[in-house]
């Protein structure tokens, strides 16, 4: 098949195109050359922005794709434009992300059908854009494939902790500085890695049955905080230590570390896999955080993307500060 990635080189966009090349697919990516990465042997690129809406359409429509992969749209006006630009395109494989069902999940464990709650203007955006390409296939415009991945590592950005985005945590831990966390760290998270989903992209490729579906794109089972952050100190052969705190202290007290902890992560995010298991059993998760954080970590110390841990001391002053205070309230308890 002539398959197109809008994107391409992002996290998911890598596992997408080894498992295409290895199904034997033609590959074009349209992105603006900007983001750093290898281009793979054998892909094609076309050079351009998506925001140039008539470049965009004009330039994909005469490409005539077979299938229409869209990594980056995030809003109904990009939809709009994929409705344009994907016109005599068999499928369209669109990427939303399980972030629709935001806040405590009104349904355990969620799944396809849950009713969305998007709580920040990237979820609503994605539900917009979910809602304009639903609505061209059921007019018949194109068949349409939806995707709703939850966490998806990889190596080209930032790798997530429980209270959010910014890497300066994979530092701390190699340095035996404790980690903030929630709940005694029991909360249930969902992840999967990049090259596993992108096997998921690949086979459904074409698949009639995945025609006009959403999937929820995780690892199936179930996986604690916990267990992810000791599977990223394992892996940098270190030993973790926790410090606990309420979610509410931590969301006041560190504001721009906590972006995940105020939308999602201070609730269980459990997930129902069973439909993508049904119609895409080749999807069998099998690569673990541990077994490749330190290549991931290689990756992201050679581009700079580290901070050293001591520059920004904030999560040190919670925990003194959070320590001096346990320290009181046990006097205070004792009668002093
Ligand atoms: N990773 C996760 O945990 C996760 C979870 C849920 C959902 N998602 C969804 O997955 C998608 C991201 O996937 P990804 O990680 O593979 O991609 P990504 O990291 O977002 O990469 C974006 C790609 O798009 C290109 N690009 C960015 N802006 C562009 C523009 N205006 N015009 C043309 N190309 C542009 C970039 O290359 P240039 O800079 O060179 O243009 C790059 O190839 C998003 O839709 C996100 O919502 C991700």
């Amino acid at each position: 098949m002539r398959v197109l990635n809008v994107g391409g080189t992002g996290n998911i966009s890598c596992g997408i195109t080894k498992a295409l090349l290895s199904a034997g697919h033609a590959i074009t990516f349209f992105n603006r050359g900007l983001t750093e990465g290898d281009l793979p042997t054998g892909v094609r690129v076309l050079r351009g922005d998506r925001n140039e809406r008539s470049d965009f359409e004009a330039r994909v429509r005469a490409e005539r794709f077979d299938v229409a992969i869209d990594m980056i749209c995030y809003t109904a006006a990009d939809a709009e434009s994929d409705v344009r630009a994907f016109q005599g395109v068999r499928q369209v494989i669109h990427t939303s992300t399980v972030a629709i069902f935001g806040g405590a999940l009104r349904q355990t464990p969620t799944n396809e059908d849950s009713p969305p709650n998007p709580v920040t203007p990237y979820a609503r955006g994605k539900v917009e854009a979910d809602a304009v390409l639903e609505t061209a296939h059921q007019r018949g415009d194109f068949a349409v494939t939806t995707s709703l991945p939850a966490q998806t590592w990889g190596y080209q950005h930032t790798l997530l902790r429980q209270l959010g985005r910014g890497n300066g945590w994979p530092d701390r831990l190699r340095r035996g500085l404790p980690l903030l966390h929630t709940h005694d760290g029991q909360l249930i998270w969902s992840e999967c890695p990049a090259d596993d989903a992108g096997v998921a992209y690949a086979a459904a490729v074409d698949r009639s049955r995945c025609f006009g579906q959403r999937y929820i794109l995780t690892r199936p089972g179930y996986a604690t905080w916990r267990q992810y952050h000791d599977a990223v100190t394992e892996g940098l052969g270190m030993v973790a230590t926790y410090v606990d705190a309420p979610a509410d202290t931590l969301i006041e007290a560190l504001p721009d570390m906590t972006d995940l902890l105020a939308v999602e992560s201070r609730w269980n995010r459990i997930y129902d896999t069973s439909k993508i298991q049904r119609d895409i059993p080749e999807f069998r998760p099998r690569i673990r955080l541990g077994d490749r954080i330190g290549e991931i970590v290689r990756s992201l110390d050679a581009r700079g993307a580290i901070p050293d841990a001591r520059v920004d001391d904030r999560e040190d002053c919670v925990i003194a500060d959070l320590a001096h205070l346990r320290g009181r309230l046990r006097a205070m308890s004792q009668g002093g």
